[in-house]
């Protein structure tokens, strides 16, 4: 027996059930071919249906009920495609026992193109949720069940082979088992738009429980420990705001004014805005400075100053990380190994501080500046609780023809409210991050100067073109962009820009006034206890406390604290005889002052560190320095139990900025 069939795509299209629904069908034939048992069998994309609703039975059930829409359209496929467009139905011989292969007087009749199918066949429409369904025709099978009986009967949709009658021939479908897929297959034009706007506005903790539940889970962690890392602080509500904004959408490579894609005047505007805040609170005017505000964090930003102002292997100097540098101005490890890519392609030299006094020294520094001759000489630091000698800094550096840069990332916040010695004054470039005592989101900034060079500051050497004018601009900002980084992130810039403004109100010095007061009130409380600090106090926002005199190490202490739930860091500590031990901790002040902590309530934290060394020195007594014992005596013990709730009760009394309510 031969039947007839239109072996082309069957385009999207209305056609009409017998019980008079409409629905749109949308498919195309793949294959068409008899199989063994002299069975045609189809195989047919299917994309979109309505459910029916087909009371009458007339669409295949024999009592009627909803139809399983991807079984239906395969049918509606079936017989549509025997149709052809506009009812002509093409004719080729492929065998087979009849059935619905009957030719055009099918039960369903073409009606309308779809009108956003029908200028391209479905062929070529590249559908990328098309359900492949391999279809055989069953008159003979053994199986004849109408669809109603398959209703409600989710175990045997879930059947690789699923039989049914439909247009009064029995027929079976098999297909992968993909039942989600299948029902949530959009259905109509207005229902496949729908579905991919659905979860577009979803809230977080619909669209996504999991994660939704481990940030609210950090989000209490923030709220009941107290934080004492010096590079961490709380964000305002509106830096967060911003930061989760619609600007995360947008792609602006280039510079304002500049950009490879279009569309970006109020990014433009956003980032003009930002740039000018920028100077305006670090008091630059834009004639000698200016700014780049698209690092995604102070590490790029610094590689971003090497990389424009250097060539591989050039050389660059800056504090030793074991002496509190920090490893984006070059570090090489004891054994060697180069840590930072700034220690990769260029290379770097250390100064270090005095292990006496913990303080640079700058005599030794200029020593060997003079003799490894640095392009780049560095100041700043992470963990150098004092001021820098800008000055004795650019004289170095004028000796040996260096830019002078300074990472002022732990610090700028006290530069901006004026709270520190400035080093703009003496630097040529100065990068920072943008959310430690800053309070902005998370990133980099770096300033350059620009315009002519000053004739009273040295500048004989440096930046090797001899001429009088600075030329960072151009290959810094080269630097960022292209050469380093892609699109910058304007939800970040826009936050930064908000974080800036707040930096230049009179809330923002008092904030960067008790975070320095606070910092002494807590060097005070260690050093009443005799206990021993890094240069023997804090000119600034963070304490470096030397364990050594306890016979702790900075690691032990740390993880004590952290089962306290207090978080500070371990730092190296470069003693008296020049070798590193990892023997003391960083405290910052910045962060519990966003919180609203004073003096007072520094003292209480001062007592719950005090409290966390005694247990610390506890624990090694009585098992050791070393890691693996030591962790096991710190399990269970009622000592850190105790502590952890003294300070989850200090700690929640001082709302987090941003969720206060
Ligand atoms: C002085 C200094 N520079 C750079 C960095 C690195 O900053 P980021 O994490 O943004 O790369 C830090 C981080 O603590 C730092 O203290």
């Amino acid at each position: 027996m031969s039947s007839r069939v239109c072996g082309g795509e069957g385009d999207g299209r209305e056609v009409v059930t017998t019980c008079g629904k409409k629905i749109v069908v949308d498919g195309r034939w793949l294959q068409m071919r008899r199989n063994g048992d002299g069975v045609v069998e189809g195989m047919v994309t299917v994309l979109v249906m309505e459910e029916i609703n087909c009371g009458r039975g007339q669409c295949g059930g024999k009592s009627g009920g909803t139809v399983v829409v991807g079984i239906m359209v395969a049918a509606v496929i079936f017989e549509l495609s025997q149709v052809g467009d506009g009812g002509v139905c093409s004719e080729s011989s492929v065998g087979g026992d009849g059935g619905v292969c009957r030719g055009s007087s099918g039960v369903l009749q073409p009606v309308a193109m779809n009108s956003t199918t029908r200028s391209q066949p479905a062929f070529h429409r590249g559908y990328a949720q098309h359900s492949s369904i391999q279809l055989q025709l069953m008159e003979n099978h053994k199986a004849d069940k109408g669809i109603e009986e398959r209703q409600g009967n989710d175990e045997e949709e879930e059947r690789e082979v699923e039989e049914f009658r439909i247009l009064g021939h029995s027929m079976c479908l098999k297909r992968k088992r993909e039942p989600d897929r299948v029902l949530i297959e959009p259905q109509t034009l207005e229902s496949r738009r729908n579905a991919v706007r659905a979860w577009g506005n979803q809230v977080l903790s619909k669209a996504d429980p999991d994660v939704f539940s481990i940030m609210e889970k950090e989000k209490q962690r923030q709220f009941k420990w107290i934080e004492l890392i010096a590079s961490e602080n709380f964000v305002s509500r509106a830096v967060m705001e911003a930061l989760g904004s619609h600007l995360t959408n947008k792609y602006s490579e280039g510079m304002p004014g500049g950009r490879y894609y279009c569309g970006n005047e109020h990014i433009d505007e956003i980032e003009t805005l930002c740039c000018n805040r920028a100077l305006a609170a670090f008091g630059l005017d834009s004639d000698n400075w200016g700014v780049n505000v698209q690092p995604y964090s102070c590490t790029s930003a610094n590689f971003a100053v090497f990389t424009g102002l250097l060539l591989p292997g050039d050389r660059i100097m800056g504090l030793d990380p074991p002496c509190g540098g920090n490893t984006s101005h070059g570090y090489y490890t004891p054994n060697g190994m180069k840590v930072s890519g700034a220690s990769i392609f260029f290379e770097s030299f250390p100064y270090k501080v005095n292990p006496h006094s913990g303080y640079v020294d700058y005599d030794k520094l200029e020593e060997k500046a003079l003799d490894f001759r640095p392009k780049v000489l560095i100041c700043g630091g992470s963990s150098y609780p004092r001021e820098w000698d800008y000055v004795r800094m650019r004289q170095v550096a004028d000796k040996c023809g260096a830019v002078l840069m300074c990472d002022m990332a732990q610090i700028s916040g006290l530069v901006a409210a004026k709270e520190c010695v400035n080093p703009f004054y003496c630097c040529d470039i100065v990068t920072s991050t943008t959310h430690k005592s800053l309070r902005g989101p998370r990133g980099g900034i770096i300033f350059y100067r620009k315009g002519s060079k000053p004739k009273k500051i040295g500048m004989l050497l440096n930046q090797g073109d001899g001429s009088d004018r600075y030329d960072f601009e151009d290959k810094i900002n080269f630097a960022v962009f292209p050469a380093l980084q892609g699109g910058p992130h304007n939800n970040h810039i826009a936050a930064l820009a908000i974080a800036l403004k707040q930096v230049a109100t009179p809330e923002y010095k008092a904030y960067m006034q008790q975070v320095k007061k606070n910092a002494q009130a807590l060097a005070s409380a260690l050093l009443r206890r005799h206990l021993r600090l890094v240069t023997g106090g804090t000119d600034n926002h963070l304490v470096l406390w030397d364990l050594r005199t306890l016979g702790l190490t900075g690691k032990n202490y740390e993880k004590v604290c952290e089962l306290s739930h207090i978080t500070l860091n371990k730092i190296t500590i470069f003693d008296d005889n020049g070798t590193i031990t990892p023997g003391g901790v960083r405290i910052g002040t910045a962060a519990m002052t966003s919180r609203g902590c004073v003096e007072a309530d520094f003292e209480s934290m001062a007592e719950f560190l005090i409290r966390a060394a005694q247990i610390t020195s506890t624990v090694q007594r009585e098992r050791g320095k070393l890691p693996k014992a030591f962790l096991q005596g710190l399990q269970n013990n009622k000592d850190i139990v105790e502590l952890r709730t003294r300070v989850e009760n200090f700690a929640t009394q001082f709302a987090m900025p941003g969720f206060d309510a």
